[in-house]
Parts: structure tokens; C-alpha cells; sequence
């Protein structure tokens, strides 16, 4: 613990308790710490990451879920009810799609990611609810006969502008794959790129819900209602979150 400590791990003692039960020899455990002292994330070194009370596998190099997304799921969960066509895009290692399995109950849950190792590792974290995960830019994989048929599309999407990449902390920006995070010169690059593309993909009377900081709130609103969809913000101060849905008319 006193070595994690003084490389700086804030919880330090946490993470020692965690990082020993995760070791089944003493030679495992030193070399989970000595890569924790070099800056590899907690979460890539046990394989998994607590989100929304579930234990939700992370690959090396795959996004792992903050917890200020309880947010975004929590107000997609808001504007959807049960039975619904579900789509996670920019799914990462999947999360949101399991959480949204459990308090949905959807009629049709779907992932996607550009990323080969998200899509992985979403297929594992997957499987067993029988979600299919598939590869590509945004809705380019997903079937085309749910077009115009969602009643929720949920993208975390990168958000981070360009710019601010390289003031994220090294965990972030050294071993998260960089296209899970810069969202262009604003940040809302691919953001404005799902919204065009829900307005395509989404029934009437469906929703988009996104995660974005909170200076970009006006920006994302004025484009969403640019294309004709009506969007809503929630804030939790405590997850310094944002969450913003968007409905398109019925
Ligand atoms: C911020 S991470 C969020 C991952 C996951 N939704 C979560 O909350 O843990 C953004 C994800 O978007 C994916 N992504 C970025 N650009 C994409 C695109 N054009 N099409 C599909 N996925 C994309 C990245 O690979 C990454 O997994």
C-alpha cells in the first residue's frame, strides 16, 4: 500500500486490497503493483470496472465507464419504457448496454463500436443476454431494418476537444485508445454526426440520449434542434455530469 501511496494512487488502500485479490501468488500481486506505480489503470490491471453497481469487464486500451454515466442512463432510462428497441452506440466496453438490459427490458438491445477491442470486449460483457455487438463508424453496421424504428438510441460519445486531450490525466490519455476520446475541435464532432444520424434511425416519439460536458450543453442543444428534435438536460453535481435527451417528435 505504501508504494501506491507514494506513486500517488488516491485510494490507496482500496486498490491494494483490490489489487491482492486479484493476484493468486505474491510474484502476481508485485507485478500488478509495480504496473499500477507506473500508471496503468486500476481498472485495466483487475479487468473490470465497477459501473451502476454491476462489475462490467475493460479490456486493455478500452474506455473504461465513469461513474458520472450513471447519469446518461439514468435519464435514458427516464424517457424509455419497457419493451422498447434499444441501441448503444459508441458502446465501448458495452456498460450501458447491461445496465440498460437489466431496468429496460428492451424488445431488441444492440451495441456498437468503430473500435475492434471495445467491440470484443462488449461481445464478452454481452453474450449472455444474447446482444449482438457490431463494428463500425456510428450506425453504418447496425441493421438497417431497425432504421426508423428505435425508441432509444444511447451514445457516450468521445467529447473531449482535441485541444484538452493532452491535459487529461495519463490514465486517460496514455491507455485509453485516443478515438474514445477527442470528439474533434469542440468536442461535438461526432456527437453532431449521431444526432444527424437519429433523426434518421430513431421511430417517432424516440429518444437520443448523450453524455457531454457542461460548456457544451448550449452548442449540442442548438444542433439538436436544428434537426428538429427536442432536447432536455439533466445535471448531477455530485457525478459532475450532464446528460442531455432528445426527442424526436411523434
Ligand atoms: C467515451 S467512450 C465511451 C464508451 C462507453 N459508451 C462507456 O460509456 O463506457 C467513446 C467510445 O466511442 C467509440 N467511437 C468513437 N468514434 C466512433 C465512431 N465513429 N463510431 C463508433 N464508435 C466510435 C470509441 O471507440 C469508444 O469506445
Amino acid at each position: 500500500m505504501s508504494r501506491l501511496r507514494a506513486a500517488g494512487c488516491v485510494f490507496a488502500e482500496e486498490e491494494a486490497e483490490l489489487l491482492a485479490a486479484a493476484a493468486d501468488t505474491p510474484e502476481r500481486l508485485a507485478d500488478l503493483v509495480e504496473r499500477r506505480v507506473a500508471g496503468l489503470p486500476l481498472e485495466h490491471l483487475l479487468g473490470w470496472a465497477e459501473f451502476c453497481g454491476l462489475r462490467v469487464g475493460v479490456d486493455p486500451g478500452v474506455f473504461v465507464p465513469r461513474a458520472r454515466t450513471a447519469l446518461l442512463v439514468s435519464a435514458a432510462t427516464a424517457v424509455t419504457g419497457p419493451g422498447a428497441a434499444v441501441l448503444d452506440l459508441c458502446c465501448g466496453s458495452g456498460a450501458a448496454a447491461l445496465v440498460l438490459a437489466g431496468r429496460l427490458r428492451p424488445r431488441w438491445l444492440a451495441a456498437a463500436d468503430l473500435d475492434p477491442a471495445a467491440v470484443a470486449c462488449a461481445r464478452r460483457n454481452l453474450a449472455h443476454l444474447g446482444v449482438p455487438v457490431y463494428q463500425g463508424d456510428l450506425y453504418e453496421p447496425v441493421p438497417t431494418e431497425w432504421r426508423g424504428r428505435l425508441d432509444l438510441i444511447v451514445a457516450n460519445a468521445p467529447y473531449v476537444p482535441t485541444e484538452a486531450v493532452a491535459l487529461m490525466p495519463p490514465e486517460a490519455r496514455l491507455h485509453e485508445a485516443s478515438v474514445a476520446l477527442d470528439g474533434g475541435s469542440d468536442g461535438l464532432a461526432v456527437l453532431r454526426r449521431v444526432a444527424r444520424g437519429a433523426v434518421h434511425w430513431l421511430a417517432p416519439g424516440g429518444h437520443l440520449a448523450v453524455e457531454a460536458g457542461v460548456g457544451q450543453v448550449e452548442a449540442l442543444c442548438a444542433a439538436l434542434a436544428d434537426l428538429g428534435l427536442t432536447p432536455s438536460v439533466a445535471y448531477d453535481e455530485e457525478l459532475d455530469a450532464t446528460a442531455v435527451t432528445a426527442r424526436r417528435p411523434g
